[in-house]
């Protein structure tokens, strides 16, 4: 990243600079560590760092493990950690307490909570979801379709989900919000049309929570998983999260029978028993470190007001795509995103066939996005520090990388291991 470049941007008009000032949110800025001078539009993959994650750390290591050692599972409540988490994402999602618990990742939590529904559904062969769906839940599906032999996944385009749901549907699984085009689903609408046809329905929340309202009981939602590192910032390979209807938790069984989900792992006796409720989805011991960092996250975002978030969560984007089709007009970007923000998240996707170059010459200049292949330059827009004037910031810079050509550099056509 070149600070020269970083220093030549121009100020942005009144306009732009009155609505950061009168932005109600403006204050959690500074409750993130951000690089000065960056324009971070890449919160939808990894979450910036809350500004109090650190000393929690510190404290973490230094007293409670390096300390207090193994009394912390009691003395500081380790033990309890996954569902006291789970419990404050519930908040953001529209779930009762008790009904979420942070575990694994989403890929682990999407194995689990699959083959728990596909035992529940006997005579029904079918995982529903659509093609381009996030790889990791059709590679998810494809596996246990294959290891279970006789269960198979079928792919219909999103649009064709409702009509396509038959007798022989186990689970419909699908992401609300699609990583690549930032198309939100209609959770209410499919969720009733699956139970209509005694079907489960999975949901990923992997690009929703944290960013966009969410109502997973008020959509009689079944089953959900979503990831810890994005919008709730629980830092790199943060664990994931996991909901389940509470009426359904009694029925539904983890196929990874860990001693974490036992009804009492401090008993060691031989035979599984599943806990009651959400903690028969634990596996393994957590990971303590990254669940106290997520745990800063989490509670960062619940000081805000979702409402304040959803509305600069519009303002922003629209502001961005606007931005890109007055300035960026006839410059060979296409939006991939819905134009309305009824029908998105909190990210906007336009396709280009020069968009991983566009990408890393933007990164260049200290705005950094992300590329999903084959030609989506992606940009996400985290309420909480994002400010207007670095939308503004981005698309001007977007507009001169596109007009200059200065995408087409050697130099930014190295691939790198991740995009
Ligand atoms: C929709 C969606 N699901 C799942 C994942 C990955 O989950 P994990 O790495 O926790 O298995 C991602 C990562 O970007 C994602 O976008």
């Amino acid at each position: 990243m070149s600070p020269a470049l970083i220093l030549t941007r121009a100020a942005p008009p009144a306009d732009i600079l009155a609505a950061d000032a009168n932005d109600p949110l403006r204050g959690f800025r500074a409750r993130f560590q951000l690089p000065e001078g960056l324009i971070y539009l890449d919160g939808n993959s990894l979450g910036a760092l809350p500004a109090a994650t650190p000393a929690r750390l510190a404290r973490a290591i230094d007293h409670e493990w390096g300390h207090d050692l193994i009394g912390s599972w009691n003395s500081h409540d380790w033990f309890g950690a996954p569902r006291r988490v789970g419990d404050k994402i519930a908040g953001l999602i529209g779930a009762g307490a008790g009904e979420v618990i942070v575990a694994d990742s989403v890929s682990v939590n999407l194995f689990k909570l699959l083959t728990a529904a596909l035992e529940r559904q006997a005579g029904r062969r079918t995982i529903l979801s659509e093609p381009g769906n996030f790889p990791t839940d059709l590679y998810m599906a494809q596996g246990l379709a294959r290891m279970l032999g006789d269960r198979a996944l079928r792919t219909v385009p999103a649009d064709d989900i409702i009509a396509a749901i038959d007798d022989d549907t186990a689970v419909v699984m699908l992401t609300h919000v699609h990583y690549k085009t930032g198309r939100k689903l209609d959770m209410a609408a499919i969720t009733a049309a699956a139970h209509a046809k005694g079907a489960l329905v999975l949901w990923d929340l992997s690009h929703s929570a944290g960013a966009i309202p969410v109502d997973l009981n008020g959509c009689g939602a079944d089953l959900a998983v979503g990831c810890g590192y994005k919008y709730l910032n629980g830092g790199p390979g943060a664990p994931a999260f996991l909901f389940v209807a509470r009426r359904l938790q009694d029925e539904l069984v983890s196929p990874l029978a860990g001693w974490m989900g036992h009804a009492r792992p401090f008993d060691f006796i031989d035979d599984y028993e599943p806990g009651a409720g959400i903690t028969r989805f634990a596996c393994g011991t957590p990971p303590m470190l990254s669940l106290i960092a997520l745990e800063q996250g989490v509670d960062l975002i619940l000081d805000a007001d979702p409402g304040l978030i959803a509305a600069k969560a519009e303002a922003l984007s629209e502001m961005f795509i606007r931005s890109v089709e007055t300035r960026c007009a006839g410059l060979g970007l296409s939006l991939v995103s819905p134009r309305a923000f009824a029908d998105r998240g909190s990210h906007v996707s336009f396709a280009h066939e020069r968009a991983y170059e566009i990408c890393r010459a933007l990164i260049a200049r200290g705005v950094v996005g992300d590329f999903r292949a084959p030609d989506v330059v992606r940009f996400g827009f985290t309420p909480l520090y994002t400010r207007f004037s670095d939308v503004w910031a981005a698309g001007d810079a977007l507009a001169d990388v596109l007009e200059t050509r200065a995408w087409d550099s050697p130099a930014f056509r190295v691939r790198t291991a991740v995009t």
